[in-house]
């Protein structure tokens, strides 16, 4: 069973594959959290000396209680809340109507249901039959307020993997306004850390970084109303033993595409503290009496194999239980986009010239990128006006999109469907319909204000327009873009007394909007984007099976971006293309975008016959090895933060039948030794190298390694190596 309840002990017991996570119902109803760690067999663990200290009368303790030892602030609470008797960073806050913001949650009922309900409202791992995971629903009650907090775990059978979320209801009589609505709050032993987590910019997204925890408070946050280029809402924790292949690591991913907060706390008796959830900075919820708030969800991920491992639990895991519809499975088409081609100087001629030329490269559809609306032919108008422009496209949209088809290629198209331009009908239409807040000056970014997805009207209308032209054309794409983050967040659609929700709720009417347009056409691939990957998080996953991971398309940058997006979200998810970008050859562009969904970014008019060949070659190999990268388990052999002059990667079949290693030199070193260690075969079984049809066991290749010696090594080459097992 992988939860279990003891009731003599009043103990939980959540069993992964890989791990075990235990909670305690103490004295006077306080929930404990007991462990998380490597999987364990026992039951009997209050003898743990984990809960209560021999502690200074400085920490304070609730006069019921009889263990003595035990201290709201050196024990280690499962969801806490701050004012009553923990100073250490809470896990939630609720402002009472007499408008004190002492909270104190206690025990009241908990249930074990098969598999995981959906979260209203908001994206989240979900299973494909009820067997595949367990969950339960622990009940903690404020009692002077009537606050009820359901905090919620579901296990994934076979997997490393749980998610965690908590659910508020006001069941007293009067109004609370909710301060701190975090996902989780897990106490792990220890303060022996290191926090790994992803940082960037515009063009830099993803970058990995890794810091020992000191004693303190420290983490990351977005406050900019989305998940954001500059940190992505994802931590891991590695004992500061750890590696990629061996050793303790937590991964904690947050499903959640607005302002979010990840805070670690080493502590005074040296063990951290760590909260994930929303931003709570910029945010705070009136609760009426009967209402709800759900916060989003958490996938934890924990395993004794390293960096690694996780990453790949988590990657098998979202091709399964987080990207949905029908392109989950199928192929995804190698796309061509017009953006680094045309960028807004195209019309329907120039786009089916694209298209011709692409059909002859193998290239399986033409993505029309921004520039087809309103009469938008630059990037300071036309944004909330959805209707074709004819001047552009003469003969319409259907009759561009017949064109294309007559040639055999598929059609997507592009939107900003959040944004609206000063210089647009539906502005002037409606002023108030962006986010503004009167009297104050709107801040300028890329000449856009963002929309007010607050207001149903405001997603109606969107919706509408959208719903017009994808029900009246054969589109097989939409590209959704997102070009600029929240300031001046008001909502004139809105109460004084819930402007401080406006952050929350803009990202719940995006999800709304999302979810309509994928319901109304779920043949259509969604692709997010984020002024390239400004918006990659697992919510998003939720709704676009792929994701394009950066507008920087220069091979070698794509490195570094890559590796750290391969943290925890799969290759399947990574919109990879290449472009005209000026660094490396067009082979390397090829190796490197393999890693992900492929396709193409350039003009393919001015392509040299040469180009043209290696680009057949390179649509051939995506189909050859596309099971293998889109399904199979990343190996990180060497990662540009390990090593700035060389990278490697591997993807293995699940049945370790079958393996592509790749190795892209980026600087060229006075070293010529090269024996990459492979990873993920079977020992015992035979692998043939295809080009040179040599055979080695899995042993061999694993720890003597493979001699690269001889492989020339100009800066900017890369290699593949195709290895099939021979049994
Ligand atoms: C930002 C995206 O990342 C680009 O690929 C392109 O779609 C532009 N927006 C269009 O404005």
């Amino acid at each position: 069973m992988p939860i279990t309840y003891n009731q003599e002990k009043k103990l939980f017991k959540l069993d992964t594959v890989t791990s075990s996570y235990i909670l305690q119902v103490f004295e006077e109803g306080y929930l404990i959290h007991l462990y998380y760690g490597a999987r364990i067999p026992d039951d009997n663990l209050t003898e743990l000396r984990i809960v209560a200290f021999d502690h200074s009368a400085f920490e304070p303790n609730n006069a019921r209680v009889k263990s003595w030892e035990f201290s709201p602030t050196i024990s280690p609470l499962e969801y806490p809340a701050s004012g009553t008797g923990d100073f250490r960073i809470p896990a939630f806050t609720v402002k009472a109507p007499e408008g004190n913001t002492a909270t104190d949650l206690r025990y009241l009922t908990h249930r074990i249901l098969k598999g995981k309900k959906p979260l209203e409202g908001i994206p989240a791992l979900y299973v494909n039959s009820d067997d595949e995971a367990d969950t339960l629903e622990v009940d903690l009650i404020d009692r002077l307020t009537g606050v009820v907090v359901t905090v919620s775990y579901t296990v994934f059978n076979n997997t490393g993997a749980m998610t965690r979320s908590a659910y508020v209801r006001n069941t007293g009589k009067a109004p609370v306004e909710l301060k701190t609505v975090m996902s989780a709050s897990v106490e792990l032993n220890g303060a022996d850390f290191r926090m790994i987590h992803l940082w960037g910019r515009y063009g830099k997204e993803r970058t990995y970084t890794e810091q020992p925890l000191h004693h303190g408070i420290q983490g990351f946050e977005s406050r900019r109303g989305s998940s954001s280029h500059e940190y992505n809402p994802f931590a891991a924790f590695a004992k500061n033993n750890a590696s990629e292949d061996y050793g303790e690591v937590y991964g904690f991913n947050l499903v959640w595409s607005g302002s979010f907060s990840f805070e670690a706390q080493a502590d005074s008796y040296d063990n951290t503290r760590v909260n994930v959830g929303i931003n709570y900075k910029d945010f705070s919820w009136l609760l009426k009496p009967g209402e709800g708030f759900q916060a989003p969800e958490v996938v934890m991920v924990y395993t004794t194999e390293g960096i690694g491992e996780m990453s790949r639990i988590y990657h098998r895991l979202y091709n399964k239980n987080l990207i949905r519809g029908e392109w989950r499975d199928k192929v995804r088409p190698v796309l061509i986009n017009s953006w680094e081609a045309a960028y807004f100087n195209f019309d329907d001629d120039k786009l089916v010239a694209f298209a011709e030329r692409a059909k002859k490269l193998g290239i399986e559809m033409l993505v029309m990128d921004d520039g087809w609306f309103g009469h938008r032919n630059d990037d300071h108008t036309s944004l909330g006006d959805w209707y074709v422009n004819e001047k552009k496209l003469k003969g319409g949209l259907s009759s561009l999109i017949s064109r294309v088809k007559a040639l055999g290629l598929k059609f997507g198209i592009w939107y900003e469907p959040e944004m609206i331009s000063e210089d647009s009908d539906l502005y002037r239409a409606h002023p108030d319909w962006c986010l503004h807040i009167k009297g104050r000056e709107q801040s300028n970014c890329r000449n856009q204000y963002v929309l007010d997805m607050t207001r149903k009207e405001v997603r109606d209308n969107i919706f509408d327009q959208m719903y017009k032209v994808l029900s009246e054309n054969d589109i097989d794409y939409l590209k959704w873009d997102f070009n600029r983050n929240l300031t001046e967040v008001g909502s004139e659609g809105l109460p004084p007394e819930r402007q401080t929700e406006i952050y929350h709720r803009f990202v719940l009417g995006t999800y709304d909007l999302m979810d309509r347009i994928t319901k109304a056409f779920p043949h259509i691939l969604l692709e997010n984007c984020s002024g390239g990957g400004g918006r990659y998080d697992p919510a998003m996953l939720y709704f676009s099976p792929q994701i394009w991971a950066s507008d920087n398309t220069d091979p070698i940058e794509r490195l570094t971006i890559q590796f750290g997006t391969s943290l925890c979200y799969p290759a399947s998810s990574m919109g990879a293309h290449v472009s005209a970008s000026t660094r490396a050859s067009y082979e390397t562009k090829g190796n490197v975008a393999l890693w992900g969904s492929f396709g193409y970014e350039l003009d393919p008019l001015k392509l040299s016959e040469e180009t043209c060949d290696l680009i057949r070659r390179q649509i051939a190999e995506y189909h050859k090895y596309y099971d293998l990268i889109h399904k199979g388990d990343l190996y990180r052999i060497e990662t540009p933060t390990e090593n700035p002059c060389r990278c490697a990667w591997e993807f293995v079949s699940p049945d370790k039948s079958e393996m592509l290693f790749t190795f892209v030199i980026i600087r060229i070193v006075n070293n010529p030794k090269y024996m990459p260690r492979f990873k993920g075969l079977d020992p015992n079984r035979y692998y043939r190298e295809e080009t040179s049809g040599e055979i080695y066991s899995g042993a061999l290749l694993m720890n003597a390694g493979y001699n690269m010696v001889n492989f020339s090594r100009p800066d900017g080459a890369s290699y593949k190596l195709h290895f099939v097992a021979v049994d």
